[in-house]
């Protein structure tokens, strides 16, 4: 046999040894199938239609009223700037909410089709994914948030897994380097917010910011990166955290490092746990578990994985927007808590013994999910491929609608649901890989 036949018959044999070790699965994953066809097609739509503008798709413009608002923070009046300034006029309502790449959300539109590719062997994502990545180029100059961790690690990290080169590693390590210039080695601290009248703002959201950092320590063998994750962890867990494991959002600190406020931005009050922040919590601590195998953040990250079971009353698991939300017909649901609660809860499902109970609870959300009740149909919900999640009511903003990182996150819980299952899609088809 001459060498070319060899690697045929080599590569014939190699090719029919996988296929008999694929079978189809023995359960009902046809809501994942779903899922995975709603995100390619949606994903597809978006990049073709924001295509040439700059800029990426964040939600859907929606509007707000005030009895409404007041309803749900049980209040009996708002004189606040911020909601007025959000509010949409009559020809922006239900249409395509576009960002620009120094927007906090710009890196999970990229993200998603990152992943999308990723689950399904598409290449037109993969074109996609590294034309809306690339557009983010300049936030490697970007100084002026902690936001920067989501942005990043979410396209390039993505695009670093996916399809590395040394432009991405370069971005990587250039943002980390403009993230860690926001430490503060009195306060022990990344500062996430530089508007406002806080002293040293940092909130719940910035513990999603690490693993850019986690991951530039890898990519590099500089410690220094993770050594500020850590710290910057650390005190978060001491000062953010109530007695029953409900996060404030926002805690600022004074000079030396004792705390100045402790408030909410996004949530209902400043003592409520606003739904999102206490998912920012439960994945940002388990993440830090992952990297630094320290059983102090697995325990805390088991903690606030219990408190959230239980606190989320919802026949659905997908929770209100905050836990302590009148509830009411009108109360609206975030879809994006739910979606990060997943990923997380996936994640955490590995790393303790009674992990069964996490990953059921997260199954249960992603079927959630992935029904009618949040799952776009194509063509609808403006490309976007969930439906009802909020931004931020009480500033009047994105109030459910779709929004990118709901998206993001669900298409990750997918990914991480699926690893765990050894599920793959194959020939358009879901297999198990033995
Ligand atoms: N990081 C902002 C938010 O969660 O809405």
């Amino acid at each position: 046999m001459n060498n070319m036949k060899k690697k045929l018959v080599l590569f014939a044999s190699v090719t029919i040894a996988l296929a008999s070790c694929q079978t189809a699965p023995k359960e009902d994953y046809s809501w994942i199938k779903k899922g995975l066809d709603v995100a390619s097609a949606q994903l597809q739509l978006s990049a073709e239609e924001v295509d040439g503008t700059g800029q990426l798709p964040r939600s859907i413009r929606t509007g707000y009223d005030m009895d409404f608002l007041c309803r749900q923070l049980e209040r009996d009046s708002l004189t606040f700037k911020d909601s007025l300034r959000a509010q949409p006029t009559a020809e922006q309502l239900g249409k395509r909410r576009l960002c620009g790449v120094y927007d906090w959300t710009s890196g999970f539109f990229p993200g998603s089709l990152w992943y999308a590719y990723e689950l399904t062997g598409n290449d037109t994502l993969k074109a996609e994914a590294i034309q809306y990545t690339n557009l983010l180029n300049p936030v490697r100059y970007y100084k002026g948030t902690h936001d920067l961790g989501f942005m990043i690690n979410c396209s390039y990290g993505n695009a670093e897994r996916l399809a590395p080169n040394d432009t991405i590693a370069a971005v990587m390590r250039e943002t980390a380097d403009n993230l860690c210039g926001r430490f503060n080695d009195s306060i022990g601290a990344i500062r996430s917010w530089d508007f406002g009248t806080w002293n040293f703002p940092v909130i719940i959201d910035n513990m999603m910011n690490l693993d850019l950092l986690f991951n530039v320590a890898k990519a590099t063998g500089d410690n220094k990166y993770k050594d500020i994750a850590i710290k910057h962890a650390m005190t978060t867990m001491h000062n953010h955290f109530r007695p029953d494991y409900t996060c404030w959002h926002v805690v600022s600190y004074n000079n030396d490092g004792t705390v100045e406020r402790k408030q909410t931005h996004q949530g209902k009050n400043d003592d409520s746990s606003w739904a999102r922040g206490q998912a920012w919590a439960v994945y940002g601590y388990t993440a830090c578990y992952r990297e630094t195998n320290d059983s102090t953040f697995l325990n805390f990250a088991v903690k606030i994985a219990d408190m959230i079971m239980d606190r989320v009353k919802t026949d659905d698991a997908i929770p209100y927007w905050d836990y302590d939300a009148p509830v009411t017909e009108e109360t609206p649901r975030d879809a994006s808590a739910a979606s990060v609660t997943a990923s997380a809860l996936i994640e955490l499902s590995t790393m303790v013994p009674d992990g069964k109970k996490y990953l059921d609870y997260a199954e249960k959300i992603l079927k959630s999910l992935s029904s009618d009740a949040y799952l776009a149909k194509v063509g609808d919900n403006q490309g976007f491929i969930l439906m009802h999640s909020v931004g931020s009511l009480p500033n009047g903003s994105e109030i459910d609608t779709p929004l990118n990182y709901a998206d993001y996150y669900y298409l990750e819980a997918l990914k991480r649901f699926m690893e765990l299952k050894k599920l793959r899609v194959e020939n358009g088809e879901l297999r198990v890989i033995q």
